[in-house]
Parts: structure tokens; C-alpha cells; sequence
């Protein structure tokens, strides 16, 4: 594949791990951020992800050093223009993102596939901020994306097929599985996700059975390496009940609509790992 120079827009969580992950597969990665601190903390998290990938003996230093030497952060757009192909993570704000999506437009050639990593807002909708649509879609990464082995295309209404094409190429040349999906709320690993998670925080409220013992079921019988409540203290309540509130409100499906408790437990401040309380942190139901 003859696409040697990407273009990131963003070096936050998403952005250090896509970041290395290109990096990793032999090109180079101008990444481009607000401030030379963000470009540096960036930097900081890419060489630390690093660093225990060669303590466990995963990659030697000399292929730290030459992933790390094939990252560039910039701070003005323009550096992006002989970019060929450009993908975006920045922070989930819709605004923010089409204003940006229009200045790439202008100065990358007419044919440079864009892409969005959002979570959460219609492709098709930030696709109207760019020249020729049909090269916008959704490439969505996971959570540590060095380490997912998946990777959303997802195929907004007016992408052509030559993108999708091309993008499924481009995934496969990074060692990951493309999922061709199309342009819906949770694309579609997360909208079968969310109304399981409702489920389940239902099934708990409704005493079915302890927090504990739901986690135990599912791992034994459905092979799950992580319970569902086990999952949501992880993913943190707030995050999940933010994810589940727009899924709904975009489609009123009920499916979506975050159950009682949760909403309860985030207006109580419970939001998992990240502060110690959630349904398996204290063991206690909280509402
Ligand atoms: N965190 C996750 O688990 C996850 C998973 C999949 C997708 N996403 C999506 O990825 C995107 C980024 O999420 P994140 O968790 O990395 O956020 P983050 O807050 O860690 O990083 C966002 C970065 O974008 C930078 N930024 C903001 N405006 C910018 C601009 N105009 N130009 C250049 N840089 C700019 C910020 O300085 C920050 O460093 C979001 O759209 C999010 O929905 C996140």
C-alpha cells in the first residue's frame, strides 16, 4: 500500500494509540494538536504504552525508538497537506470537529480519504463539513488501540465505495479485522452493547441476582472474560449513561434509554473504577 505519510488529527488517549499503531506499520504520523504541552504529553503516553510493551517483551527498544522517531506532532494544519490519508480524534465536540474537517478539506488534495474516530455523532452529519463527501466515513478504534484487534469502517450515507475499499486495505495493512458498518448510533459493536448493559442494570435493580453473581454467570456461561457490571464500573457509569442517553435520543428506541438506577447512581456520583464506586467497587446496591 503506497500510503506512507497519515495525518491524525488529535494526540489525546485515542489519538497516542492510533498514533503508534501507524507508526508501527512503517509510516509516518504528523499529528496535529492545540498546544506544544499536548503534543508533549502525547509523546509522554505513546512512550510509556512503549516502554511496558518492552518490559513484557512484546518489542525491543531499537522498534520503540523507530516508532517513536516516525511521530511528528504539528501545530499548524497546513503541515498536513501532502497527508494522504487523515483521520480524526479530536474531542467529541461537533462543532469543533467540522471546523477542523473544513480546513483539512481545503488543503489536502481533492481525493485524501477523511475519517472520523467519533463514538457518538453521525458521520453523515460531520461528512457535510468537507469538498467531495464521498471520501468521509467513520474509522472507529478501540481502547487501547495498539491492542484491539478491531477496527469500525463505518460507511456513512454518501461514501463511495472506493473509500470503503480502500479503508478496509488500509486496516488490514495495520494487522487489524475491519468491520464494514453501516452509519447508526453505536455503529455496531456498541449499539448492541448498550441495551444488554440496560438489561443487565435492570435485571440488577430488579434483584434477579447479586452484582456479583451476575458477573459469575456471565463469564461462566457466556464465556465473557469480563462481567457486565464488572464492564460498566470500567468503562465508568457516567460514560455509559452519556453513550446510552444520545443513542436515544437520536433514535427514541427505548432499547437505549438509560435504566432508573443508572441514572440515579451517576446524579449520586457513582461512576465506577475511576472514583472507587459502582456496582461491584462497594458491593452495595446504591439506590
Ligand atoms: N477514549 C475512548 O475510549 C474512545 C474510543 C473510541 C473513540 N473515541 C473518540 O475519539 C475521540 C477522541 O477521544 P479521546 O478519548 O482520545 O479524547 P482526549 O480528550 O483524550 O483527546 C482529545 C485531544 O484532542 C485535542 N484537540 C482538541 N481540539 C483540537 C484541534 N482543534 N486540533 C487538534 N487537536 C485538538 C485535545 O488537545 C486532546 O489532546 C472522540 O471523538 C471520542 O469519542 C474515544
Amino acid at each position: 500500500m503506497d500510503m506512507q505519510k497519515i495525518g491524525l488529527l488529535g494526540f489525546g488517549t485515542m489519538g497516542a494509540g492510533i498514533a503508534q499503531l501507524i507508526a508501527q506499520s512503517g509510516r509516518d504520523v504528523l499529528v496535529l494538536e492545540t498546544a506544544q504541552e499536548r503534543i508533549d504529553a502525547g509523546m509522554r503516553f505513546l512512550s510509556e504504552f512503549l516502554a511496558t510493551g518492552v518490559a513484557r517483551g512484546k518489542l525491543t527498544e531499537e522498534d520503540s525508538n523507530t516508532i517513536r522517531s516516525r511521530v511528528h506532532g504539528v501545530l499548524k494544519v497546513e503541515e498536513l497537506a501532502d497527508a494522504q490519508l487523515v483521520i480524526e480524534a479530536v474531542t467529541e465536540n461537533p462543532d469543533a470537529k467540522k471546523s477542523l474537517f473544513a480546513k483539512v478539506s481545503s488543503i489536502v488534495s481533492a481525493d485524501v480519504p477523511i475519517l472520523t474516530n467519533t463514538s457518538a455523532l453521525s458521520v453523515t452529519d460531520l461528512a457535510t463539513s468537507v469538498d467531495n463527501r464521498g471520501r468521509f466515513a467513520g474509522l472507529h478504534f478501540f481502547n487501547p488501540a495498539p491492542l484491539m484487534k478491531i477496527i469500525e469502517v463505518v460507511k456513512a450515507l454518501e461514501t463511495d465505495d472506493k473509500t470503503i475499499d480502500t479503508l478496509v486495505a488500509f486496516v488490514e495493512s495495520l494487522g487489524k479485522e475491519p468491520v464494514v458498518v453501516k452509519d447508526r448510533p453505536g455503529f455496531l459493536v456498541n449499539s448492541l452493547l448498550m441495551p444488554y448493559l440496560n438489561d443487565v442494570i435492570q435485571a440488577y435493580d430488579e434483584d434477579l441476582a447479586t452484582a456479583e453473581d451476575i458477573d459469575i454467570a456471565i463469564r461462566l456461561g457466556l464465556g465473557h472474560k469480563l462481567g457486565p457490571l464488572e464492564l460498566l464500573d470500567l468503562i465508568g457509569l457516567d460514560v455509559h449513561n452519556h453513550a446510552t442517553m444520545s443513542a436515544y435520543q437520536a433514535t427514541l428506541d427505548p432499547k437505549f434509554a438509560p435504566p432508573p438506577l443508572l441514572r440515579q447512581m451517576v446524579a449520586a456520583g457513582h461512576l465506577g473504577n475511576k472514583n472507587g464506586k459502582g456496582f461491584r467497587t462497594d458491593g452495595r446496591k446504591t439506590a
